[in-house]
């Protein structure tokens, strides 16, 4: 394909961008990346590569219709296993795209074993990373998240950030400050996208044939999620949240977003019992529009999940992180997060706070309007046209 020059820069023949998808949280931060490259002028040639790490209609179909997002153009079926046989597994399966396609780069998003696995194969290559969403650090070496979170922001040539401490944390990894982009946070681009046709609460728990009037109190309804091995891996550990979340369903009902290793965990570990269902609603893993419209409705949602800190900002819903830390400092900051940890108390505490009226109310961060994805086509066509002039200059010069 041919590309028009893009300011004094010859014509470009550029290779396709391959754009990574694998589990539930890269299809929001992709689809608007996938739509504004579409929309570029001139187009950016993409493929999409679903590696097949979330496999389930649940998990990962129903998002991508949700979402608007094309058919994968490749699908590496690698579904679920340890940390190291999917990583290697990924790879394996990666590399031949990689070979097959030429690409002018790789594009990953977030922190899955997806994203660290193919943009290993890639810089391996010589094909440049793009990572977005670079720089978030939790500064918790036990999260697998945060080991996939450094070592791809190491191999990756233009790292696009959500936040400005972003910049910080890669600037003091080495990293130089001018292969970095500010860019703000495509996951509120989904946002904007998705809120016309978000599901209410009362449809949702109607799909899922449960009794809406459960949610009708004065107080309103919670949300819940949670999914991080460090919450729901220990029997002691999720009991103690559900005991923690069975006392603030006598405040408030709660909706219970359900993660297939949390089910099985609840069940494995003997845990079901602690669930009164007339005031904690069990629901399988909803898609993106319900996900929308229970967190828009909420009084309160209560999660470990990293994009629900930043839905929640962008909604103006308060958030209690059920967390020690976060890597989106900027929630907390600007936003309507709270980090609560995993006691009982303050958990409790700080809901009844936002009961009061007290809850936080927040501000949008920086550029989280909706526009982050152009942005990033704008900026990473141009890098790679100028970039491959430079490669042209190089070769003619040597
Ligand atoms: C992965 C990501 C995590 C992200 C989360 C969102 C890593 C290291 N973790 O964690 O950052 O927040 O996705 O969900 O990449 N399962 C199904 N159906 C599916 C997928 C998984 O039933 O479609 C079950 C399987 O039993 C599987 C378990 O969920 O073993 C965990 O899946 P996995 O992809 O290993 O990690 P997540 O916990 O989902």
């Amino acid at each position: 394909m041919t590309n028009q020059g893009v300011a004094g820069v010859p014509a470009a023949n550029l290779g396709p961008v391959i754009c990574v998808v694998g589990a539930r949280p890269n299809f929001m931060k992709m689809a608007p990346i996938l739509r504004a490259m579409a929309a570029h002028v001139p187009r950016v040639p993409v493929l999409l590569v679903h590696t097949g790490q979330h496999y389930d209609q649940a998990m990962s179909g129903r998002l991508f219709e949700d979402l608007g997002l094309q058919r994968p153009d490749v699908n590496l079926e690698v579904g679920s296993g340890t940390h190291a046989v999917q990583t290697a597994d990924v790879m394996r399966r990666f590399e031949p795209v990689v070979d097959a396609h030429a690409p002018s780069c790789v594009v990953v998003v977030g922190d899955v074993n997806s994203t660290l696995a193919c943009a290993l194969v890639a810089v391996k290559k010589g094909i440049p990373v793009v990572h977005i969403e670079a720089g978030l650090r939790s500064y918790d070496r036990t999260m697998p998240e945060e080991i996939n979170r450094i070592l791809t922001d190491q191999i990756s040539a233009r790292l696009y950030t959500t936040e400005r401490t972003a910049e910080d944390n890669l600037v003091r990894e080495g990293i130089p400050s001018q292969h970095v982009c500010f860019v703000g946070n495509v996951m509120i681009d989904s946002v904007v996208y998705g809120r016309a046709s978000a599901r209410s609460a009362s449809e949702t728990l109607q799909a899922c044939q449960m009794d809406p009037t459960v949610l009708s109190c004065p107080a309103g309804y919670g949300v819940v999620t949670l999914h991080r091995p460090s919450n729901v891996d220990n029997a002691e550990t999720l009991r103690a949240l559900l005991e923690a979340l069975a006392e603030v369903a006598g405040r408030l009902p709660l909706v219970f977003a359900l993660h297939p290793r949390t089910r099985s965990n609840i069940d494995r570990f003997g845990l079901a019992g602690l669930v009164d269902p007339l005031r904690m609603v069990l629901l399988p893993p909803q898609g993106y529009l319900e996900m929308q419209g229970l967190m828009a409705g909420a009084t309160v949602v209560l999660t470990d999940s990293g994009g629900l800190q930043e839905e929640t900002t962008a909604l103006g819903v308060a958030c209690l992180t059920l967390r020690e830390n976060t890597e989106r400092p900027i929630t907390i900051e600007h936003g309507t997060n709270t980090l609560v940890g995993r006691d009982r108390n303050a958990i409790v505490a700080a809901v009844e706070e936002i009961l009061a009226g007290r809850g936080k109310r927040g501000r949008l961060p920086e550029l989280w309007d909706g526009h982050t994805a152009e942005r990033i086509a704008a900026d990473l066509y141009q890098w790679l046209v100028l970039r491959q002039a430079r490669t042209v200059l190089n070769s003619v010069t040597a």
